[in-house]
């Protein structure tokens, strides 16, 4: 029973920048982070993964020209089924967050590192030089193969007929002994009406 339960909610990122030259002005700039997560319970080959991002601006300024980069699912092993590995906001007001949602369908089974994604950004108005920060990452998942996956759904069904035709039996029996029984008493009372 290998499959892969994902709780993952895992968060976090980010690059402390370190040129720090003036104090103040850092911590009036936006900082951002990113969560990624796979909604799914379920990672298989040939059905859709739903990725989320949120990208969080902690910081006391808005952070601009953001662009989220995740470069995670290359075309060889997963296609995009909806949304892009590129997402661009020009503003991430102070204190707040959005969103981003892309679903992506692994090609192949098989262990698969889900990596971070990358966020670039200006921390503030008057800031030249862009940030970088990037997601955590959710490391290695197991990507079933999707015959592996339908087999043990369907051997739930497979239980059902089971247990169907083990139960038979004692449904049908007795259904037998009562019509046998029933046509017997009809044959009787009609040759009993016959007598009459
Ligand atoms: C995957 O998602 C896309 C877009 O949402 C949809 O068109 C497609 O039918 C889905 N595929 C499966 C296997 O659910
Ligand atoms: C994210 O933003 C929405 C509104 O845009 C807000 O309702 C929600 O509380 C925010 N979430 C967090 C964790 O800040
Ligand atoms: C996933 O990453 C870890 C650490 O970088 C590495 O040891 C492992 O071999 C990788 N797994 C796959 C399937 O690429």
């Amino acid at each position: 029973m290998k499959f892969v339960i994902l709780l993952l909610s895992v968060f976090l990122i980010n690059y402390v920048h370190s040129d720090a030259v003036n104090t103040n002005e850092d911590l009036e700039d936006a900082r951002l982070l990113v969560a990624k997560n796979v909604l799914n319970n379920y990672v298989v080959e040939g059905l859709n993964l739903t990725i989320k991002y949120n990208i969080y601006n902690i910081g006391n300024s808005p952070a601009l020209n953001v662009k989220l980069v995740d470069e995670n699912f290359p075309a060889e092993y997963f296609e995009y089924a909806t949304g892009f590995n590129v997402a661009q906001w020009a503003r991430i007001p102070p204190q707040s967050n959005v969103t981003h949602i892309a679903v992506v369908s692994p090609k192949l089974p098989g262990l698969f590192n889900i990596t971070s994604a990358t966020v670039t950004y200006l921390p503030s108005e008057k800031a030249t030089k862009v940030q970088t920060g990037y997601s955590s990452e959710l490391g290695e998942v197991y990507i079933q193969r999707l015959r592996d996956y339908n087999r043990r759904f369907a051997s739930h069904t497979i239980d059902w007929i089971l247990f169907v035709v083990m139960a038979a039996p004692s449904i049908v029996i007795p259904y037998l002994l009562w019509s046998s029984s029933n046509s017997k008493y009809e044959k009787l009372e009609k040759s009993g009406k016959k007598s009459n």
